[in-house]
């Protein structure tokens, strides 16, 4: 046992800050969740409640096991474009009937459900999480199709989500539909796809075309009951498996097909006899300071949420500025790498790499703590083989192949957000706390890149550099910037899968281990070649 003991000083003065900015951040968040939560807004809301029609995320309640958590993932989808927040779908794992599920439920009182591009951004996201951790798929469809003024940007890159859905299927990992309402044209695939189809009495309606389009293509009159109604797909074209009288009544039999799955987890059991951390998780909320340039001991979050807050530090007096080491987290062993100090330089990349290699030969996941802003440059630096090593780093996180949760705390800036499993290294899960910051570098620095580069371009030209606008436009751009590198921005186009309360971490990479171990956990000896 390797017990941190925290020395964090929660009546200073930066703490307090800390906590406050944290806590106004965090209100902001909320505002914006609220958001999601309330689809397409009241009056749809109401028009599909008079309907007799549960609402998407009560849907999911009811499928759900009782008492259960549901992690949602990516709610702020579509932040920040013309769309409504959440991309007019709720999406997350939840268990039914015992087993760890992938969930993906249409929000039909936005825009009837229509996916817009960011509703597909967010299905792919969802099919991959069920792809790499071996999740069954329910969807919960009621959908208007493809959002018709978008089209264009839904169409082409849409197939992906039915050729997701046929593949999963032939990965062995289950795909269920539970058919509550409209489905037509492409959105029939949904149900076409998956391995097992319920629909529900005179509410589903599933068919290549409704009624109007049959009549202008071939001159038929049809309507919605007999040209794509449950009773007619459940007696007729044999694409309903089963026939549900009413939407409780389809979440019944969603869950008793999961519970006929035989589904086991392929992963390690967690210990049992978990032990919380002995820090209090509460002091999260202060650790980060306001200013993103002053450093902070990654220790301090380690304690408190790792098991007993125990810690097995790796090489701890050796490139100093990344802390890496084992823990158990809810009785899952993990291995962490959390920048210390923002910079990286050649020794915590070689460690960073040999712990990696570590981590793979015992077949343990890993979790990035991201605060740093990136590898060190300058003259000495540079003869010092910053670039190759580096290029290790991210050569090791590229090829590892165990499990990686990555969590924004801080900064995140440069190649460090590669380095340390950025979004393209494709971790399992990744997180940002409202903190957090990420971008190619900080505004101020992008900024003065941008007016140095213009002042030597004016005097290779022997203009006069005017100072006045470059002044203007180095604001301008800062502030840009900054606007960009915040996680409510980010989280909007996907690049994170949720903006977590910090006190929340230990609970949901808790429930993403537990979900990730329905995989087998394999690490691997193959990496790319190592410049040494
Ligand atoms: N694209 C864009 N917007 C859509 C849409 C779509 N596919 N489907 C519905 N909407 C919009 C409607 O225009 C309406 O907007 P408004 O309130 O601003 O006027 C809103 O969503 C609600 O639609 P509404 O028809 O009032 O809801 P409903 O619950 O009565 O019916 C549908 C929902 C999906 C059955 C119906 O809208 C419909 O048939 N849509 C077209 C379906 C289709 O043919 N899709 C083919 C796509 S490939």
């Amino acid at each position: 046992m390797s017990v941190l003991k925290s020395t964090l000083d929660t009546a200073s003065e930066q703490f307090t800050d800390a906590t406050e900015a944290m806590n106004t951040k965090l209100a902001e968040i909320d505002t914006e969740h609220s958001k999601a939560l309330l689809g397409g807004g009241e009056k749809y809301v109401e028009r599909h409640k008079k309907r007799g029609k549960l609402l998407a995320r009560e849907r999911i309640e009811l499928l759900i096991d009782e008492d259960s958590a549901f992690l949602e993932l990516c709610p702020l989808a579509a932040w920040g474009s013309e769309f409504p927040v959440g991309a007019s779908t709720v999406m997350g794992i939840g268990v039914v009937s015992g087993v760890e599920c992938l969930i993906v439920a249409n929000d039909p009182t936005v825009r009837g459900g229509a996916s817009n591009p960011w509703t597909l951004k967010k299905g792919f996201r969802a099919n991959d999480i069920a792809t790499q951790n071996r999740l069954p798929v329910i969807s919960l469809v009621e959908s208007g199709g493809a959002d018709l003024p978008t089209q264009k940007e839904v169409f082409i890159p849409g197939g992906r989500m039915f050729r997701d859905l046929t593949q999963l299927s032939a990965k062995g990992i289950p795909t269920i539909a539970l058919v509550f309402g409209n489905s037509t044209a492409g959105g029939a695939y949904i149900p076409g796809m998956s391995d097992h189809v319920v629909m529900v009495k005179e509410r589903s309606k599933v068919f290549l075309a409704g009624p109007p389009l049959v009549k202008m293509a071939t001159g038929e009159d049809s309507d919605d009951e007999s040209l794509g109604g449950a009773e007619m797909h459940a007696r007729k074209s044999g694409l309903a498996d089963y026939f549900a009288v009413d939407e409780q009544d389809a979440i019944r039999i969603g869950r008793s097909i999961v519970e006929r799955l035989n589904w086991k987890k392929k992963g390690p059991e967690p210990r049992a006899d978990v032990i919380e951390p002995l820090a209090d998780p509460e002091d999260l909320l202060g650790i980060v300071p306001t200013d993103l340039k002053i450093p902070f001991d990654p220790r301090e979050v380690i304690a408190r949420i790792v098991d007993g807050s125990d810690f097995d530090e790796f090489k701890p007096m050796y490139g100093s500025s990344l802390v890496t080491g084992w823990a158990e987290l809810h009785g899952y062993p993990i291995g962490i790498l959390a920048n210390a100090r923002g910079v990286l330089f050649s020794e915590e990349s070689q460690k960073a790499t040999q712990f990696i290699q570590l981590a793979n030969r015992s077949n343990t996941p890993l979790l990035f703590l991201h605060n740093t802003t990136g590898y060190m440059v300058g003259k000495e630096y540079e003869e010092g083989g910053m670039i190759k090593h580096g290029s290790m780093m991210i050569n090791a996180v590229s090829n590892s192949t165990v499990p990686h949760i990555s969590i924004l705390l801080g900064a995140s800036y440069g190649a460090g957000h590669y380095g340390m499993c950025g979004r393209a290294f494709d971790p399992r899960f990744l997180f940002a706390w409202p903190s957090s910051k990420s971008a190619v570098m900080g505004g101020a620095q992008l900024a003065g890149v941008i007016s140095i580069v213009g002042r030597a371009a004016a005097e290779a030209r022997g203009q006069a550099f005017d100072e006045e606008a470059d002044a203007g436009l180095r604001a301008m751009i800062e502030n840009q910037i900054e606007a960009e590198s915040l996680p409510m921005f980010l989280s909007g186009r996907l690049y994170d899968d949720g903006v977590i309360d910090p006190r929340d971490t230990r609970t949901v990479v808790g429930m993403c281990l537990s979900a990730i171990a329905s995989a087998p956990i394999e690490g691997t000896d193959t990496f790319g070649v190592f410049r040494m």
